[in-house]
């Protein structure tokens, strides 16, 4: 039997929104357990690679409960998270600013975004993109609210290309991250989501070939953990 949450076509936004609005509350908690705190470090490196400099825009998309649009704000720039799960919001907006500085939350469909074209210097999205029914449409989408000459970064589970290394990180998110979904949120299904997500995203090689095709330029990827997590990085011309 398929995973629940993971529906594809018409059904698959309103089942991932369903997913993120039950485990909202301990979402944070289980991202620490599971990735063993090293999603800070994941996060702080994309942070540093995005190097918001002070007044600059940025949007960080699916930003969930806000650790990147947190981060982003927190050097200077104007930030705005968006996200459509009321829940994930909630729990962002309840956590203190970093440093004083705020990000303004808005609840949005990252394919339908409210925002005019070329709003954003800056647009980030972690562990984001493997969610939408979409990908092409969704970094279109990230596209069209970019300035010219802005930086998109994504973040995500990737593919690692070591065909061992590969197979026991998915043994790990096949047994381990379902088991702490059930101990931590009671809900073994929606961790067991992320295989099933990962295993139908293109993950870091096909990624940069979206990237490329819908003619973004300085496309990078940067392997973390020999592939397991990812970083794509590009631009608007
Ligand atoms: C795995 S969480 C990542 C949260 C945060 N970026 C982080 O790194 O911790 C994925 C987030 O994407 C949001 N999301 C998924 N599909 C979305 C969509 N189509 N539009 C807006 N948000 C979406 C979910 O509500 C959830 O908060």
């Amino acid at each position: 039997m398929g995973n629940p949450f993971f529906q594809p076509g018409a059904q698959r936004a309103s089942k991932v929104r369903q997913l993120f609005d039950g485990i909202a509350p301990r979402y944070d908690l289980i991202n620490d357990v599971q990735s063993l705190g090293l999603h800070h470090l994941w996060k702080l490196r994309v942070v540093r690679m995005a190097d918001p400099r002070p007044g600059c825009q940025a949007l960080d998309l699916c930003c969930g409960t806000g650790d990147l649009a947190r981060r982003l704000a927190a050097r200077g720039a104007w930030t705005v998270g968006a996200d459509f799960s009321g829940p994930m919001l909630e729990q962002a907006a309840r956590r203190k600013p970093l440093r004083g500085a705020a990000v303004s939350w808005v609840q949005a469909d990252a394919l339908e975004l409210p925002f005019a074209d070329g709003s954003f210097d800056l647009v980030t999205i972690a562990y984001g993109l493997r969610n939408l029914s979409d990908f092409s449409l969704g970094l279109a989408a990230m596209q069209r609210v970019l300035k010219p000459g802005g930086r998109l970064l994504i973040l995500d589970f990737g593919k690692p290309a070591n065909r061992l290394w590969r197979a026991l990180y998915f043994a790990y998110l096949q047994l381990a991250v379902p088991l702490y979904g059930r101990i931590f949120a009671g809900n073994a299904d929606a961790y067991a989501y992320i295989l099933e997500s990962l295993k139908n995203y293109p993950a870091q090689t096909g990624v940069n070939a979206l990237l490329q095709e819908l003619g973004f330029t300085s496309l990078r990827v940067v392997n973390l953990l020999g592939g397991v997590m990812s970083i794509n990085y590009g631009e608007k011309c």
